[in-house]
Formats: C-alpha cells, sequence, structure tokens
C-alpha cells in the first residue's frame, strides 16, 4: 500500500512485554498503546494477516506520523577542520594483535617538529575564524618520543594561543606503558586528555596487547593508571574487542569496579596483512545480543540505584535518545579532523593510513578537493545501502575505510551493520528503561 509509512522511516519492537517504535529521523520513541496502531505498523512491516484496518485510518495516521520520519536538513555550511591528529611515529613498543596501525620494529621514524608546525599553520590558515582547535597525538606509540610531545605543546601553545590568542586542546592515544614523571606533569599542566588503551581485566588484555616480547602489557597499564589518578589527570579507558568475544560482561564490570570512564569499540580491519581475524558470524552477533542485553540490565540497575556510570558508550547513547541527536555522517574524519603522517603526507582519519592511496595530499602542496571528497566520511543520505536502514540517522553511515576496503554490499559490511543496529537496538531499550528516570534527573 503506498500510503503506508516507508520501512525504512521507522524500527518496530518489543521490549519488556510492550511494543514500541523508533522513529528515524526525528529520533522519537512511541509506545504502541492501542490495537488500531498495532494493526497499522503490522501492515506497514508487509505482514497482510495484521488486523482489518480502513484507507481513511491509514491515511490518518501516516498523515500524522510522517512529521516523525521526515529526515533532518543538512546544514547550511560544513565545519571547517579545527582538530589536527598527528602520527607521531608508526613505531611501538607493542605489538597488539589485532592492531591497524601497520606498526613494526623498523617504522621508528618519529615526525619531524617542521611537519607538525606546517600542519598547525596549514590548519590555522584553512581555518582562522575557529575560537579553539584541538591537537591529538597518535600512533604508533606517541610516547616513544616525549620530547617530540614536548615540543610540539610548546610551539603549538606559541602559534594558537600566544599570537593568536585562541584556545587549544590536547589529546593523546597511548598504550600506557610508557608514562614517566615528565609526562605525568605535561599532561597535567597543559590539561590533557589521555585516552589509555586496555582491553579489560589482565586475561583478556594480555590476550592481544602484548609487548613486543610478547609478555602482556596488564600490570604495567594498572601501575600507571594509579599515577594518573594520583596527579589528577582527566583520562579515559579505551577497549578493543572481537565481536565474537564470550566475554562481554566481564569487561563491562571489571571496568565498572575501576571507577574509570571508559569507552570500548569493535574490532575492524583496515587491510593491514595481519593473520589476526576480523571475521564474525551469525552465531557470534546472536552472542552478542544476549551479552549486550546482559550489560545494558547490569547498567540500567547501576544507574536506578543512583550508582554512578563510568560506561562513556552507555553515557552517550542515552544522550543521543534523550537530546534526540541526529548524525548524518559517521564521524568527523576528513571533515572537522584531519591527520597528518611522519612524512608530512594528509590523510582522512587514522584507519587509512596503511592505504597509501587514499593519502590527500602533503603538508606542503596541500589537500587535494577531488580526494578529500572521494576519502572523507560522507554524508550517510549518499549511502546507497544506507538507505533502508533505520538505524542510518543514529549510526551516521559508520566507517568510510571499512566500505572502500570491502565493499558496502560485501557480507562483512552487512553484519557490522547488523552489529550496529544490534548496539543501538539495546541502547534504546535501556533508554526506555531509564526515560522517565533520565527525565526526572534533568528537570
Ligand atoms: C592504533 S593504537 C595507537 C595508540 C597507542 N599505541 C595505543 O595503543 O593506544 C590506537 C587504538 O586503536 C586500537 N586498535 C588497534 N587496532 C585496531 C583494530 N583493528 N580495530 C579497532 N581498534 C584497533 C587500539 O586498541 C588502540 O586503542
Amino acid at each position: 500500500m503506498n500510503n503506508l509509512l516507508k520501512q525504512n522511516s521507522f524500527y518496530r519492537f518489543s521490549y519488556e512485554n510492550k511494543k514500541y517504535v523508533f522513529f528515524s529521523g526525528s529520533q522519537r520513541i512511541l509506545e504502541i498503546g492501542n490495537p488500531l496502531m498495532d494493526a497499522y505498523f503490522t501492515l506497514c512491516t508487509g505482514d497482510e494477516t495484521a488486523d482489518k484496518i480502513s484507507d481513511n485510518e491509514i491515511a490518518q495516521i501516516t498523515a500524522t506520523l510522517n512529521s516523525l520520519c521526515t529526515p533532518p536538513k543538512h546544514p547550511a555550511t560544513e565545519p571547517r577542520q579545527d582538530m589536527l591528529t598527528l602520527n607521531v611515529t608508526h613505531g611501538c613498543n607493542m605489538a597488539c594483535k589485532y592492531c591497524f596501525a601497520s606498526t613494526t620494529q623498523d617504522r621508528k621514524e618519529v615526525m619531524s617538529l617542521s611537519v607538525a608546525r606546517k600542519a598547525i599553520e596549514n590548519m590555522l590558515k584553512a581555518n582562522p575564524a575557529s575560537g579553539q582547535y584541538t591537537i591529538y597525538f597518535f600512533g604508533g606509540e606517541p610516547l616513544l618520543h616525549k620530547s617530540f610531545l614536548h615540543e610540539v605543546v610548546a610551539m603549538a601553545k606559541e602559534e594558537i594561543v600566544g599570537k593568536r590568542g585562541k584556545k587549544v586542546i590536547f589529546l593523546i592515544n597511548t598504550n600506557g606503558t610508557l608514562i614517566d614523571e615528565s609526562l605525568l606533569r605535561l599532561f597535567k599542566e597543559e590539561k590533557f586528555t589521555v585516552t589509555v588503551s586496555m582491553d579489560g581485566p589482565e586475561d583478556i588484555n594480555d590476550e592481544n596487547r602484548i609487548f613486543t616480547n610478547r609478555r602482556g602489557s596488564y600490570r604495567r597499564i594498572i601501575r600507571n593508571i594509579e599515577k594518573l589518578k594520583e596527579h589528577h589527570i582527566r583520562f579515559n579507558i579505551r577497549a578493543t574487542i572481537h565481536p565474537n568475544t564470550r566475554k562481554l560482561f566481564k569487561i563491562i564490570r571489571f571496568f565498572e569496579t575501576l571507577k574509570v570512564p571508559y569507552s570500548y569499540a569493535f574490532t575492524m580491519d583496515s587491510g593491514t596483512e595481519r593473520k589476526y581475524t576480523f571475521d564474525f558470524g551469525e552465531i557470534d552477533l546472536d552472542r552478542l545480543d544476549q551479552q549486550l542485553a546482559e550489560c545494558i540490565a547490569y547498567l540500567v540497575a547501576k544507574r536506578m540505584k543512583g550508582e554512578p556510570i563510568y560506561n562513556l558508550d552507555f553515557c552517550n547513547g542515552l544522550k543521543t535518545l534523550k537530546d534526540k541527536t541526529v548524525r548524518l555522517q559517521g564521524c568527523s574524519a576528513g571533515r572537522s579532523n584531519l591527520i597528518v603522517d611522519e612524512q608530512g603526507r594528509y590523510y582522512a582519519c587514522q584507519n587509512m593510513l596503511p592505504l597509501r592511496e587514499t593519502s590527500l595530499g602533503d603538508v606542503n602542496s596541500g589537500i587535494q578537493e577531488n580526494r578529500l571528497n572521494e576519502f572523507r566520511s560522507q554524508d550517510v543520505a549518499q549511502l546507497d545501502n544506507c538507505r533502508q536502514c533505520w538505524a542510518r540517522y543514529l549510526c551516521g553511515g559508520s566507517c568510510l575505510n571499512e566500505r572502500y576496503l570491502h565493499g558496502s554490499q560485501s557480507v562483512y559490511i552487512n553484519m557490522k551493520c547488523r552489529l550496529i543496529r544490534t548496539i543501538w537496538k539495546h541502547r534504546i531499550h535501556s533508554y526506555i528503561a531509564l526515560e522517565s528516570f533520565i527525565n526526572n534527573m534533568s528537570n
């Protein structure tokens, strides 16, 4: 029937014996409270066995609900680059089994200060109007080159704060094993936000996060986390998890007990020649579905008891649903954020560093606009395989790099999309469970 809502504009589901619809676009959740609406949505999903409902009723309901499915307008202007990621080095003191950063012992070359300076100058020139810029140190392991960090911080402050009177924010992603007193002072004085990579309790972390001598890194990281706490440095943890993990709940409980803000991301393939497998299958997805339900129930119960929640993904998901935030791109790659490698080559994001053909130009010759358009995160509206997906404005189209490597129609992308929808399904459930609680808190 033509005048029903399109199937890609809503997601119908049951939770705790009640029926609901989530509307893509407005991000609103509606409880299906009467048999007429139930019959309507049953029909919408193509089920001809739905209870009788007249054409007139269908037309009226569709007219009422249409505004909830209206795709958001794109902003008139694009945000310009105000974040620069410096890939300090490809070298690393670790050899994590899943690593996409193609770190090898023979790539310990470090970025020169002149490359960093040029990249900062380019950003300031391209976007002089911003009041605040962010410099993000990445790698390889950026803490292998401490003097570089100290020098870039001094130079960036001089260029951004001293000469222009603007703000600068420093971020770093580190494996957390090389933190010393001078770095603790730098992080503290310059108000760094430090992201420490750690995958969970010792047995889980040390499965993949190993030093080049194959020893596990857990004990060293835990010691350094204590130092970050003692020095009151703003930091969080990032865990990398394979979608076929059997231990997601154990990981979540471990981090909640550690009482440090953390997020987690599932492993992704970025084309490096590794033996590590990034594939996961139906069974893994089913298992993850159950595990996510268990994790969410645990976090919801914690929240209901008024206990703090350290899981940033959970908190951000609730905030997205509460604020009805619409995501038009999967990330800021090649838009507000660009990455520069040791040789001064620009890339849209760190996942593309192993793929030389995705380079956008370099700090001396500048960005090639046509390449930027090709490799930056794309608008979800332009992505064929997203048009039919109810979660498209929650996910924004996910990772362009993975689509580039595998093709939009691949089994790999199909599984990744199903995983993303499963994650959002559980976030929506938790939002429903906590909605009145959240609204009361903000009143
Ligand atoms: C590449 S490392 C670089 C910074 C630093 N050496 C560290 O370990 O945090 C940055 C983050 O990427 C994650 N990572 C590495 N390979 C990955 C992959 N294949 N999929 C998803 N995340 C990955 C790491 O676990 C780490 O949290």
